[in-house]
């Protein structure tokens, strides 16, 4: 499974990411995560991004995009990942379609929490709360000035990705008000159809290429598929009628199910 959440600061990303790869055994790619361990650790990326961060703005696109670039081929990674603050530019989602392109990879769901930007800041504030209480050092992008520019660059330039994904037909919303526990659900529900089981092989099968559309009857509701039957059969009668016009015509009777060139055009391969 791959997934993106997306959301402004503090909207519970990170949150919902841990329930996720708890319940998947998928791995989180937290961008800002790795951003933060590259700054303690004074390396080359680090020393770049620590003062951006700091002023809450975006660090550069080719920066993070070769870190994840890099974090996906992992062996860790190879069951799948949520992404949890990446991407957050319209050229950053097209660098990450490019990369799970060129893997033979796709995304299964984009979520989008949907969350009041008043509610942010008490939220920041609970967590520096909750870091300070356990001992933790405090993030330096975790106060109220440094805020406005996260949701200002949130705004800006990552909102867009929202209609981004959208328009590919992965994106789902959940209420990021809600507790987190019910966010959770949502978000379950959400992922519910990406990971339905597909139809079992049979020994002896040879392609995978017949399996699919079983699996795909197997996923529709019955309604749908009652709904399809009728299409069937309608379009089963008009082969014949077609095909008793071509013989009286002259030609060869059309194999029922044989494909067209306008067939092919029409096909729309299958996501997941
Ligand atoms: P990053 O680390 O990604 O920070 P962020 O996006 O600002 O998000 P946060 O980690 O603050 O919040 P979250 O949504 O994960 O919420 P959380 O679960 O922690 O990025 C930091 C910086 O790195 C960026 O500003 C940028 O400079 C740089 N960066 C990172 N990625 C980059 C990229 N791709 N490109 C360029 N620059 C990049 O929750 C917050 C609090 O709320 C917690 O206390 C939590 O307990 C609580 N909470 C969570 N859910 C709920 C709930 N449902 N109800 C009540 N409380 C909740």
């Amino acid at each position: 499974m791959r997934v993106i959440l997306l959301g402004p600061p503090g909207a519970g990303k990170g949150t919902q990411a841990q329930g996720l790869i708890a319940k998947h055994g998928i791995v989180q790619l937290s961008t800002g995560d790795m951003l933060r361990t590259a700054v303690a650790a004074g390396t080359p990326v680090g020393l770049r991004a620590k003062s951006i961060m700091e002023r809450g703005e975006l660090v550069p696109d080719d920066v993070v995009v070769a870190i994840i670039a890099d974090r996906i081929d992992q062996p860790d990674a190879k069951r799948g990942f949520v992404l949890d603050g990446f991407p957050r530019t319209v050229p950053q989602a097209e660098a990450l379609d490019r990369l799970l392109g060129e893997r033979g990879l796709k995304l299964d769901a984009v979520i989008e929490l949907k969350v009041d930007e008043g509610i942010l800041l008490q939220r920041i504030e609970k967590r520096i709360a909750d870091m300070t209480a356990r001992g933790e050092k405090i993030r330096s992008d975790d106060n109220p000035e440094v805020l406005k520019g996260r949701l200002f660059a949130y705004r800006e330039q990552t909102a867009p990705l929202v209609g981004h994904y959208a328009s590919k037909g992965l994106l789902g919303r959940v209420d990021g008000m809600a507790a987190v526990d019910d966010v959770s659900a949502q978000i379950s529900r959400i992922l519910a159809p990406a990971k339905a089981p597909r139809a079992p092989r049979k020994a002896g099968r040879k392609s995978t290429a017949k399996a699919a559309p079983k699996a795909a009857a197997m996923a529709a509701p019955k309604s749908k598929s009652r709904a399809g039957r009728r299409r069937k059969s309608k379009a089963a009668m008009a082969v014949k009628r077609t095909a008793r016009k071509g013989a009286r015509a002259g030609h060869g009777p059309r194999r029922p199910g044989a494909k067209t060139s306008q067939d092919s055009a029409k096909t729309v391969p299958g996501g997941g």
